[in-house]
């Protein structure tokens, strides 16, 4: 962190105006949320040529379609006839995008294809670009990521080390079985901090500490405000007073892993390694391929950030995956949209406790689940998401207090935070 961040120390103490000034949130779009790479959706959703999504960033709307040679491509969602958005759901499929207002038509490469009763406008009024504007799209691991500056450099380089350090995942096979937004009454860093370190666990998310080391953890950071926190999984915390015996939560890991608990001889700091040899043997609860996967990546949380906006929960077993999106017009608000993605599982086995997938959800992966749009009194996201999310509603109060104006205060644990907000602040230097 120091040697790509020099200036680190100068994010010890955040001023708490940048999660409400809004001229603050003007330089975040103008400099970050229209220059910067982010995950609009995943192409599985996208499978056939005319099959589209729609991605709300902020103010702008934009449209991800399937082109019929297969590649990506992403539009502004706009006619260009006088600004209607051309669609309004989240999905769907369409040979052409015919505006609802004028019917001006567009087709699926974006270009103009009718411009109703031509001959009633002036031509020069029909001057310049008829064609959908479009928008920078790339795609990598299955994840779209679309960026508003043509001038972009491309995402290759700017994700830098983390598709190389989460190249055993294989993010692009799994499918998403489960789609929830919700609208916070926050900003969406400060939604989005909560997800960056693993300090709060210990009084926040008290049931993992017979199971999670949330203390001691590896954090790797990368190039253009990335990061990768590692957090031990199937390890009692160090502020866990019993550090040997099989406690509840390690016993029902272990049976999880195909393992007697009653039977296991070795102590809780065992349980991992013996996780590992029973996924990597016949105990292969899951039915999955293990074998690309390091003793860490077969237990371990492995949370990746994305600049600026996105953060996994990566498994073999089935990644979480967040985006915390800023409000169109009020910095003390956001969207924050999660989804959980699954490889194959073993027939008839259900995911993971921790993916909050309800027994009702299909995880066959052949129907593409609508997006639920939840509220924060039902979140719908399992127990250890909604306790963030009380945390999190009782944040923004606390930011814009005079109480605050001395700023926030970061530790060693956060480091992540001052990452996110060095990186916010090189790009609103660049020219
Ligand atoms: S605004 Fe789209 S056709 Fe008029
Ligand atoms: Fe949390």
């Amino acid at each position: 962190m120091q040697s790509l961040y020099p200036e680190k120390d100068q994010y010890l103490i955040i001023p708490a105006k940048r999660y409400y000034d809004r001229e603050f949130a003007e330089q975040e779009w103008q400099k970050v949320w229209t220059k910067t790479w982010n995950c609009a959706g995943l192409a599985s959703d996208i499978p056939t040529a005319g099959d589209w999504f729609k991605y709300e960033l902020g103010r702008e709307s934009i449209i991800v379609v399937r082109q019929a040679d297969a590649s990506i491509k992403a539009f502004y969602n706009v006619c260009k006839h006088r600004g209607r958005s051309l669609v309004t759901a989240d999905f769907g499929h369409a040979n052409s995008f015919v505006c609802p207002f004028h019917s001006w038509t567009y087709n699926q490469d974006g270009s103009n294809r009718r411009v109703t009763d031509r001959d009633y406008f002036d031509e020069r009024a029909l001057c310049g670009e008829l064609s959908l504007r479009e928008i920078r799209c790339d795609q990598w691991s299955g994840f779209v990521f679309v960026n508003l500056d043509i001038e972009a450099t491309p995402l290759e380089g700017f994700l830098d080390l983390l598709p190389t350090t989460l190249g055993a995942y294989p993010f692009d096979a799994m499918r998403i079985v489960k789609d929830v937004s919700i609208e916070l009454p926050c900003n969406w860093k400060v939604a989005m901090e909560a997800f960056l370190e693993p300090y709060h666990a210990h009084i926040t998310h008290t049931q993992i500490l017979p199971v999670v080391d949330e203390l001691y953890n590896q954090y790797d950071f990368f190039h253009n405000g990335h990061a990768l926190v590692v957090t031990p999984v199937g390890l009692p915390s160090p502020r866990f007073k019993d550090q040997d015996s099989i406690n509840p939560a390690l016993a029902y890991l272990l049976l999880e892993a195909g393992i007697d608990p009653q039977t296991f001889e070795g102590s809780a700091q065992d349980v991992r390694a013996a996780i590992w040899s029973a996924k990597r043997g016949d105990k292969n609860t899951y039915g999955l391929d293990y074998s690309n996967y390091s003793g860490s990546q077969l237990t371990d949380d492995w949370n990746p950030s994305f600049f600026p906006n996105m953060t996994l929960n990566a498994h073999p077993e089935g990644t979480m995956v967040m985006r915390f999106l800023p409000h169109a017009s009020d910095p003390t608000r956001c969207h924050y949209n999660v989804w959980v993605m699954l490889p194959k599982l073993r027939e008839g086995i259900r995911p993971p406790g921790y993916m909050g997938v309800e027994d009702d959800v299909d995880i066959s992966g052949k129907v593409r689940p609508a997006r639920r749009y939840t509220s924060v009194e039902d979140p719908q996201l399992g127990e250890v998401l909604g306790q963030d999310i009380t945390n999190l509603i009782h944040m923004q109060q606390g930011v814009m207090s005079n109480a605050m104006n001395e700023g926030v205060r970061l530790g060693e644990q956060e480091q992540r935070i001052q990452q996110l907000h060095a990186e916010i602040d090189r790009c609103i230097a660049r020219q």
